[in-house]
């Protein structure tokens, strides 16, 4: 029985004695005699093995032992300054936590994601098509054949000898496909990149994303086109937002317009991004071309439609007042950061 005390009175000049010389020392030390598993809680256990008239002077023993090695332990805590020696300690719950940081948008998805949900309300449906493209889609049936003077407004990325396959130069070649595998009535969105062989600056990128709509029913008339513009400047720029459609030519749609929103950065009062003039151009439109409905198999004078096409970068800039293209395309986090609580 003696020896129990012997024991106990050995390891407290043991704990005494330890020198732990850096913080894993000190957590060895903790683990050797603090720890559930240690020495200490051991000789706790030995309790039970005194005789009851000498267990209160056992217990002032075991007092003095766990204090002489908790006092060493934090003071030496300290010093050391190790977040594992701490972990002892027990968590502060009221403390701040951290936050995860969440990625945010692409500016370019944001806007094309807003755009389809306004069209998406006059029920249009997304779909894609592929961004290598054929000559057929791309060009000729949308009323642009080989020798076509129209070819010359869009410099193409061509990817075989023959100029067959080639990197789509607009989203319209996705209404070709629509056309050709579906039947009317007709509402598609199509989002997407395109590709044209242009030198980069601050308003050009050899690729930029275009947003195409089609409507193809019976009786569709320049009317619907009109009113569905309209909804979605109102929409997408603010309900004081006014249109106008300024006479155009595309070689698929007859007639064409081109869409401009009144300056909704001055009011149309005259700012560098409207040039002065108060108006912004969004993008082209038009009902479609009875010869594209024929060359996609549809009759003429049974359906009618039309189709429009914008940049989305267009609109981004406008919205975000972005004055550099290039921006876009560069993944600069300093830039994108900015747009992380855009809607
Ligand atoms: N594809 C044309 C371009 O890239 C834009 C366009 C104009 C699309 C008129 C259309 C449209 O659907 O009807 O410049």
């Amino acid at each position: 029985m003696q020896e129990i005390f012997d024991k106990a009175n050995t390891i407290l000049k043991q704990i005494e004695a330890e020198q732990p010389a850096d913080a894993a020392g000190l957590e060895q030390f903790r683990i050797k005699y603090i720890g559930t598993k240690g020495i200490i809680k051991d000789l706790f256990g030995a309790m039970g093995q005194v005789p009851n008239e000498r267990k209160k002077e056992y217990g002032q023993l075991m007092n003095v032992l766990k204090q002489t090695a908790e006092t060493k332990f934090d003071n030496l805590k300290d010093s050391f300054g190790d977040s594992k020696a701490k972990s002892s300690e027990s968590a502060d719950l009221t403390a701040p936590g951290f936050t995860t940081d969440f990625g945010g948008r692409h500016p370019i998805s944001i806007v094309k994601n807003k755009m389809i949900e306004i069209f998406s309300r006059l029920g249009f449906v997304v779909a894609e098509g592929p961004e290598i493209e054929d000559d057929w889609h791309n060009f000729t049936a949308l009323g642009t054949p080989k020798d076509h003077p129209a070819r010359d407004m869009q410099d193409t990325f061509y990817i075989s000898e023959d100029k067959n396959t080639l990197l789509r130069t607009h989203t319209s070649s996705v209404q070709i496909r629509m056309m050709e595998s579906q039947k009317p009535p007709l509402r598609i969105l199509m989002p997407g990149r395109v590709y044209r062989n242009e030198t980069i600056s601050a308003r050009a990128h050899c690729t930029f994303h275009q947003l195409e709509g089609l409507y193809i029913d019976e009786g569709v008339s320049f009317a619907d086109l009109k009113q569905t513009m309209f909804y979605f400047v109102r929409e997408m720029f603010g309900q004081n937002t006014e249109i106008r459609f300024r006479p155009s030519f595309f070689p698929f749609t007859e007639p064409s317009a081109e869409v401009d929103v009144s300056c909704f950065i001055c009011n149309s009062k005259g700012c560098p991004v409207c040039k002065y003039s108060g108006w912004v151009e969004i993008g082209g439109c038009g009902m479609v071309d009875p010869v594209v409905l024929e060359n996609c198999k549809l009759d003429p004078k049974k359906y009618s439609g039309y189709a429009f096409g914008m940049g989305i970068e267009r609109s981004t800039m406008l919205k975000f007042q972005i004055n550099d293209l290039r921006l876009f395309f560069e993944n600069d986090v300093r830039f994108l950061k900015q747009f992380k609580n855009a809607k």
